[in-house]
């Protein structure tokens, strides 16, 4: 039995609109509306980094939770921009939050869908082991790709967002979590540099091979709805429920049209989806905690709802999972 005790969050000030961006590449606020649903992202200040970010957002759910930081038994932090390469973030938030001396550790190049398997994974901590696991989505991404290229530079935005898991009756229960993942589609969304296949040296430089995000948006975009949905699907049939009777689907906000495609597939309305695409783009693995937080604090979740989250990213991974509020 896995409940979450609390919902957490965090963006940073700083707002770039779409006309911000047509003055910097060869874009137009209408085509990026049209093709992606964005308005404005948030991107971080210099002084900010994956980490203040993820403490943010931790601070942000412990006061939602009523909860310090010396009762915290575990952290899972699922990014794909991490503060370095090692140590990982979880360590630096650890430190940086005051906690005791409790394992942490990253869920880190699971892409977008990373937050939701680190929900599943906390669960299954949780079922061994009585315990407090704070979990947290963070992404910094502004920093990490090209600001030339217009084909992915204007997708995202920097966020994080944060959820407290434990055993006992809380706010919503996780009832289930279907996951999966397609590595033979590994190479369709990559982010090379830094790794050992592609180190950061002067020839990766002189490339700009250092920051591409290589995508094919195409074949990305069909293969999330297709797994959004069907991951939907299959973690409501798992708990003998079925679409009608799902509240609020929190989908992973990285195109209005894979949104309004997975809408569609599941047959819902458009009340029953969760979207803030337009405010903050696609923030990662910061994108379903983000909009949980928003969800409950604008009161589009009541007690009593079931709500699915569902996410897809680079890997492919995918993951939904079935809360109980
Ligand atoms: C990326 C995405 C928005 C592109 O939308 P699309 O309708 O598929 O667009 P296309 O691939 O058909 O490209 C259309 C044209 O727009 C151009 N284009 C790309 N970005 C542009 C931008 N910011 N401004 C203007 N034109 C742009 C392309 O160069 C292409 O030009 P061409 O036809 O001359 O080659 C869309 O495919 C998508 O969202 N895919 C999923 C991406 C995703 O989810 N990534 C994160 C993983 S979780």
């Amino acid at each position: 039995m896995a409940h979450i005790m609390g919902f957490g969050g965090y963006t940073p000030e700083r707002i770039v609109t779409n006309d911000d961006w047509a003055q910097l590449v060869d874009t137009t606020d209408e085509w990026i509306t049209q093709r992606t649903g964005i308005k404005r992202r948030r991107v971080a200040a210099d002084d900010e980094s994956t980490m203040t970010m993820a403490v943010a957002a931790a601070e942000s759910v412990l006061e939602d939770s009523g909860l310090v930081p010396d009762d915290i038994d575990e952290i899972i932090l699922a990014t794909d921009t991490p503060e370095m390469m090692t140590p990982d973030t979880s360590a630096l938030v650890q430190h940086q939050l005051g906690c005791r001396n409790i394992p942490t550790y990253d869920l880190a190049g699971s892409g977008c869908a990373g937050f939701v398997q680190a929900v599943d994974v906390a669960r299954s901590r949780i079922a061994v082991d009585p315990k407090k696991v704070l979990v947290i989505g963070v992404e910094l991404i502004s920093r990490m790709i090209s600001p030339k290229d217009r084909n992915t530079a204007v997708l995202f935005g920097d966020a994080a967002g944060a959820v407290i898991m434990g055993p006992e009756p809380a706010r919503a229960e996780v009832l289930n979590v279907v996951s999966g993942t397609d590595g033979g589609n590994a190479e369709i969304l990559t982010l090379a540099a830094g790794g050992t296949r592609n180190p950061f040296n002067e020839v990766t430089l002189a490339n700009g091979d250092y920051n591409r995000l290589v995508m094919d948006g195409r074949k990305v975009f069909v293969e999330a709805v297709r797994r959004m949905s069907e991951a939907s699907v299959e973690v409501l049939r798992r708990i003998g429920k079925s679409v009608s009777d799902v509240a609020l689907v929190i989908p992973h906000q990285a195109n209005l049209r894979i949104i309004e495609a997975v809408r569609k597939r599941m047959g819902l309305d458009e009340d029953k989806f969760f979207v803030n695409i337009q405010e903050y783009g696609n923030t990662g693995s910061a994108t379903v905690p983000l909009a949980m937080w928003e969800a409950v604090n604008n009161d589009r979740i009541q007690k009593g709802d079931l709500v699915v989250l569902t996410a897809f990213g680079a890997g492919f991974h995918w993951a939904a999972a079935a809360v109980q509020f």
